[in-house]
């Protein structure tokens, strides 16, 4: 297969008749890729976290570009032009919101916070706002908007699936694409790498702060969280 996209911990490959598939690598990467380390086993459990989270969104009807899981680590997907932007959703203050605004770790965000970045490691991810994206070129008005009320469709959807098996959803990042026919759908990854997850009853934390943050035992909880979401 032809490739089409090399990132920091996936590749992406032609698989022809409009489709692509994702390879997930057991890289895992911060701070734009400053620090990396090699988890055996962590492709899979995204690829497969991934694939199931897609299936959920789908089932609910929220139009992706999954198409189906190949085990171990890999997803066959719909083809898409994937806009620069880097939208999250956060319903917990955590992470960069702490670190640029007086808010404290754990505070809710109700209603949810909504924020767009412009996804490129030369100027690292810098927020920007709709002017902003406008006049980059990046998008249209009303693509921002349905990428805007399709993110807070996928966290409504996500934070129940998460509650019932006893995990908060604090944040995520998602990314969207244009399909052949113009439309605007849910694209890339959903695992751990890209949100951050707290057990409700112990406050563990689920996701790739554990690498961020030095805090060890990463796949030992990537594992359990798998576990929790193939659950049910
Ligand atoms: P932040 O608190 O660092 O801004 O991250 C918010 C959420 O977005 C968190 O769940 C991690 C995710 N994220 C990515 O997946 N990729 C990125 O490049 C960044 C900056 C955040
Ligand atoms: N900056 C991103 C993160 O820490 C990804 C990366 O740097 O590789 O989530």
């Amino acid at each position: 297969m032809k490739l089409i996209y090399e990132g920091k911990v996936k590749a992406v490959y032609d698989a022809g008749g409009g489709k692509a598939v994702i390879v997930f690598r057991d890289d895992i990467t911060a701070g734009d890729g400053a620090k990396r380390e090699t988890m055996k086993g962590k492709g899979a459990i995204n690829a497969e976290i991934s694939a199931r989270l897609m299936e959920v969104l789908e089932e609910e009807g929220i139009e992706t570009h999954f198409i189906e899981y190949r085990r171990p680590d890999r997803m066959v997907v719909r083809k898409v032009e994937i806009i620069p932007l880097e939208v999250i959703v956060r319903n917990v203050a955590a992470g960069s919101l702490v670190r640029r605004y007086p808010f404290r770790e754990g505070q809710r965000l109700d209603p949810p916070v909504v924020e767009f970045g412009y996804k490129s490691d030369e100027y690292h991810d810098p927020m920007l706002n709709d002017d902003i994206a406008l006049a980059l070129g990046l998008c249209t008005r009303e693509e921002l908007e349905h990428m805007r009320a399709t993110a807070l469709r996928i966290n409504d959807v996500l934070k129940g699936f998460f509650s019932e098996r006893g995990i908060i959803l604090v944040d995520f990042k998602v990314e969207f694409g244009r399909a052949d026919d113009g439309r605007v759908i849910l694209a890339d990854e959903i695992s751990p790498d890209t949100c951050r997850f707290w057990d409700a009853e112990t406050g563990d934390v689920m996701d790739k702060d554990r690498f961020r943050r030095d805090m060890g035992d990463v796949m030992g909880f990537y594992r359990a969280l798998r576990e929790r979401v193939l659950a049910g």
